[in-house]
């Protein structure tokens, strides 16, 4: 054929865009079995049960033993993540691993996951946005699922937090609130109206250093040095009160964010899964966006912040005792260091 600029042109036959998107098609949790209570953390410095459950509404958290990672606790979650959706590791055609507790300094704890579960030589991403790095690694793997290039995805959140806090008083604000576990979920594509509906993601970069850990630091010649141990830079810090507002408000506006883009109203929602910082800030946005406390679930009493972990235990929990069912709406939330923030809409 002739073209009005005398190039042949080759006709492309006709062909039926399909449109995927993310199905969760199975959950994993796993948290190890240490229970460490308010009055074990009492023993070591100075703080309160009292204390901790009126600010926090945290009881108890879990420490894993020594020698035990977070690649570890992920493997754990990934396998029964695995086993619910019917696959087996060598299914897996990615990894999307989310921690800010990695079992070394490099590399991530993707690979670690990869080698151990034996998905033989497959991408293992990892993510390091602190608390809502699940929901990154969520819209990462959704996104990777919608343009054709994965059919089986596995995303997890994993944390050892405990092996990384200060038990002095100097440490006890941040000390009391972090636990250790693991979640995961294994993503398929769908062309249903169930599935991963929506997800939005922010960052801002200006408050970096309210909710950090310093050291080590490339920026240090060596990065880490004995007067970063002596003043404590390797432990995580932040400005408690201005973190709190800032998770309220900015989980409160991208909830509200999903619900105009889906036209939905916060009533029609059966189930609302917060990152479990802290009961009083998830009682404020469960407040802010007008939603029961029966439908925002939590289970911080027990296992304290488990960051990037969070969400997916919590679905992981009420999935397997079947509080979710299918056909509801979820929504989840989450916000950390970075600030990083976000949310995602699931039809179950
Ligand atoms: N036990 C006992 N007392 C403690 C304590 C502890 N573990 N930690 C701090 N305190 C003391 C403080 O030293 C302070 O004493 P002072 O009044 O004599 O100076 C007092 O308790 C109040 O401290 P403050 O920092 O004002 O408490 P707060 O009301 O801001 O509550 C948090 C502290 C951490 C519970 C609250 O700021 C918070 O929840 N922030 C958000 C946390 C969060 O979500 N982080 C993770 C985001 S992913």
């Amino acid at each position: 054929m002739y073209s009005p600029i005398g190039r042949a042109i080759t006709r492309i036959a006709p062909t039926i865009v399909r449109h995927y998107h993310s199905l969760i098609t199975g959950t994993g949790s796993y948290l190890p079995p240490n229970i460490v209570a308010n009055s074990d953390l009492a023993k070591k410095f100075n703080t309160s049960d009292e204390w901790i459950r009126k600010k926090t509404g945290i009881q108890a958290r879990r420490y894993v033993d020594e020698g035990v990672g977070s690649s570890d606790l992920a493997v754990e979650a990934s396998r029964k993540a695995l086993h619910a959706a019917g696959k087996k590791a060598g299914d897996v055609d990615c990894i999307l691993a989310a921690t800010s507790t990695p079992d070394f300094n490099s590399p991530g704890i993707g690979v670690l996951i990869q080698q151990k579960l034996a998905c033989h030589r497959v991408p293992a991403y990892d993510i390091h946005n602190t608390s809502p790095g699940f929901l990154f690694a969520l819209e990462l793997g959704d996104s990777l699922i919608r343009c054709g290039k994965y059919q089986c995805v596995l995303v997890v959140g994993a944390e050892v937090h405990s092996t990384g806090l200060d038990f002095t008083d100097r440490g006890r604000l941040m000390t009391v609130i972090f636990g250790d576990g693991a979640g995961a979920v294994v993503l398929e594509p769908t062309e249903g109206n169930h599935g991963l509906l929506s997800t939005r993601l922010h960052s801002d970069g200006f408050f970096y250093d309210k909710l950090w850990c310093e050291g080590p630091s490339s920026l240090k010649h060596p990065r880490l040095t004995s007067r970063m141990i002596d003043e404590g830079k390797i432990f995580p810090t932040m400005e408690g009160s201005l973190v709190f507002e800032n998770a309220v408000n900015l989980m409160s506006l991208v909830c509200e964010e999903i619900l105009v883009e889906k036209n939905i109203s916060a009533q029609e929602l059966q189930h609302v899964l917060p990152h479990q910082a802290n009961l009083r800030v998830i009682e404020a946005v469960a407040e802010r966006l007008n939603v029961p406390m029966t439908k925002v679930h939590h289970n911080i009493e027990h296992y304290g912040n488990t960051s990037s972990a969070s969400i997916p235990i919590l679905l992981d929990e009420k999935v397997r005792s079947k509080v979710i069912q299918e056909g509801d709406l979820i929504l989840m939330t989450s916000f950390g260091s970075g600030f990083s923030w976000g949310g995602g809409l699931i039809r179950w």
